[in-house]
């Protein structure tokens, strides 16, 4: 029997891992960063463009909250997750009126402030009782109730209504399989809740707020401070609008307002009113204020020029509104919940409307956005510009370089071949171990 033929041992001699890690490295960083630029011309240069070019002014002004439309299909929304893929469901459209800033006022030397804080309901921390866990068996007051989950408003609300449905029993034995399914504003005594129908008209009930000795009275969304001062100046100019030896009460619904050193600050504000001492009694209620601020008809300047009418201030009355430029963000950090939380106040639930600073363009009224901040999206716009470049053509260079100076020996072997002489080995500490200029007197073949 012939010997088998021993079958040829195809030798792969080691090769050095330097070599190869930079090779691989350079490969890797180059398809990287060329994948990084088609994916950053999408998410970073084309809407930097945009809003290089957009002409939206760099300072703020004043945004409120007119309306927010829940729609099933939408050609625009306030703010979408993830930009890359439009989507095309439902969306959250928010409408804001958009107006030049109030005055900023600086009220020195007051004393005897108070502050009153007059939420209605708020809809997600309120305590709610369930009916099927038979927590309905003692309802009492006035309840707004969603598929059997009931949240406690009487203290928030005072409902004005004439009809009601026939009441329901939540109490006893059957009572959790009764109120399973409740639902909408109830009236309820111990257990027995009876629908309101509509019309029903709910008010907001703050109610006891101290106006003894006030003559300040600043209105701040769902706030109320009030205060005694002695003078109203305008915060640049220091101009005196208002005195307390007119022996009136100043009202003004402002965005902000800060206790500070110089006096208690307050910004953008507008409507502001003068009332009659004995508009007010030792206490009053929020609804009683907010009307009085509105329907009040003498101005706090009759030049219409500090504190002005809202309407004297109005740039547009229906802009919608948008996060951003793009109207979505990819920070995936569900920042558009909160988002549309804060700034669809929209009022429906007799909270106060958003009020909030806003971007605009001067030839496109019908847009604004809340977020705009060129000199970031210009650091952003470098910086994404340039370190994937950079990173792409320092790879691209070094396999180059590679291409140049690596040759494959007779043994297979990748080498450095640098001016002429074939670099075998690095030693760690950097110098060369063996040169050689014919090439195969490695030590490896002998
Ligand atoms: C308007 O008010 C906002 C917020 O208070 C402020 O940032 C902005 O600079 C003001 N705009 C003008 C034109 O004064
Ligand atoms: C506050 O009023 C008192 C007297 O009413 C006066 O002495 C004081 O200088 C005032 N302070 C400021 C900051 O105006
Ligand atoms: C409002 O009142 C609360 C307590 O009543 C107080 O802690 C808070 O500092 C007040 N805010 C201002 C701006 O005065
Ligand atoms: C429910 O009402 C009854 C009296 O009608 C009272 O004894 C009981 O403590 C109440 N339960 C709760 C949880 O309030
Ligand atoms: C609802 O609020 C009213 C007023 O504070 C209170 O009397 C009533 O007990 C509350 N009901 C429940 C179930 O918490
Ligand atoms: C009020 O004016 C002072 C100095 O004039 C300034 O430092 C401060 O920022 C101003 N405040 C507001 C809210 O504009
Ligand atoms: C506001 O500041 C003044 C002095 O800076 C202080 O006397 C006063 O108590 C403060 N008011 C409030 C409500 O914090
Ligand atoms: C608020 O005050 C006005 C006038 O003082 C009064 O007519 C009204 O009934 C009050 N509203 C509530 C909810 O107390
Ligand atoms: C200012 O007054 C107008 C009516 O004069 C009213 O429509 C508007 O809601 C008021 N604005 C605020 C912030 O109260
Ligand atoms: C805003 O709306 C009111 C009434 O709808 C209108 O009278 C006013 O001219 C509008 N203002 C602007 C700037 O469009
Ligand atoms: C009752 O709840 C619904 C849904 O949660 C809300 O839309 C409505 O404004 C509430 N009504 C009142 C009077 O708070
Ligand atoms: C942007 O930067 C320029 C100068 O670099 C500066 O003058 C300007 O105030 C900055 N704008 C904002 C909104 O920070």
């Amino acid at each position: 029997m012939p010997k088998p033929t021993p079958v040829e041992e195809l030798l792969i001699p080691p090769q050095d891992n330097r070599i190869c890690g930079v090779i691989c490295l350079c490969q890797l960083t180059a398809v990287l960063s060329s994948v990084a630029l088609v994916y950053l011309s999408v998410a970073v240069y084309m809407p930097s463009l945009r809003a290089f070019n957009s002409g939206v002014g760099e300072t703020p002004v004043m945004c409120t909250t007119t309306r927010a439309v829940n729609r099933e299909s939408c050609d625009w929304g306030t703010c979408g997750e993830w930009c890359l893929s439009k989507s095309s469901g439902a969306c959250i459209q928010i409408h804001v009126s958009l107006r030049r800033n109030g005055s900023s006022l600086l009220f020195p030397n007051c004393s005897h402030t108070a502050n009153k804080t007059c939420y209605g309901i708020d809809q997600e921390n309120a305590k709610k009782s369930r009916c099927i866990a038979d927590e309905c068996k003692n309802l009492t007051g006035t309840f707004n109730c969603t598929m059997g989950t009931c949240i406690n408003i009487t203290d928030a609300f005072k409902c004005e209504f004439t009809e009601t449905d026939p009441p329901l029993k939540c109490s006893g034995r059957r009572g959790k399989i009764t109120c399973i399914e409740m639902d909408g504003l109830q009236n309820c005594h111990r257990g027995m809740c009876e629908r309101i129908r509509t019309p029903y008209n709910c008010d907001r009930r703050c109610v006891d707020i101290p106006t003894r000795n006030k003559n300040t009275i600043l209105l701040s969304g769902d706030k109320v401070y009030l205060s005694r001062c002695q003078r109203a100046v305008v915060n640049e100019t220091e101009v005196e609008v208002w005195n307390s030896r007119q022996d009136n009460i100043l009202m003004a619904s402002c965005h902000t307002i800060t206790n500070t050193s110089r006096g208690v600050e307050a910004t953008d504000c507008i409507n502001g009113t003068l009332l009659d001492k004995s508009a007010l009694t030792d206490l009053t209620n929020f609804t009683y204020l907010s009307h009085l601020s509105v329907w009040n008809p003498v101005p706090l300047d009759e030049s219409r020029q500090v504190a002005p009418p809202e309407q004297d201030l109005v740039i547009a009355n229906d802009s919608k509104l948008l996060i951003n430029l793009e109207g979505c963000v990819n920070t995936l950090r569900d920042e558009c919940r909160e988002f549309l939380r804060d700034y669809g106040k929209d009022g429906t639930d007799h909270n106060a409307r958003a009020r909030f600073p806003c971007f605009y363009a001067d030839w496109n009224t019908d847009m604004v956005v809340a977020r705009f901040d060129l000199n970031a999206t210009y650091r952003e716009f470098l910086v994404a510009s340039l370190l994937p470049s950079v990173l792409f053509i320092v790879s691209c260079l070094t396999l180059l370089l590679c291409q140049r100076t690596v040759e494959v020996g007779d043994d297979a072997k990748m080498r450095f071949k640098c001016c002429g002489a074939t670099i075998a080995a690095i030693s760690k500490d950097g110098s060369l171990s063996a040169l050689d200029t014919g090439g195969g007197t490695d030590p490896m073949a002998l």
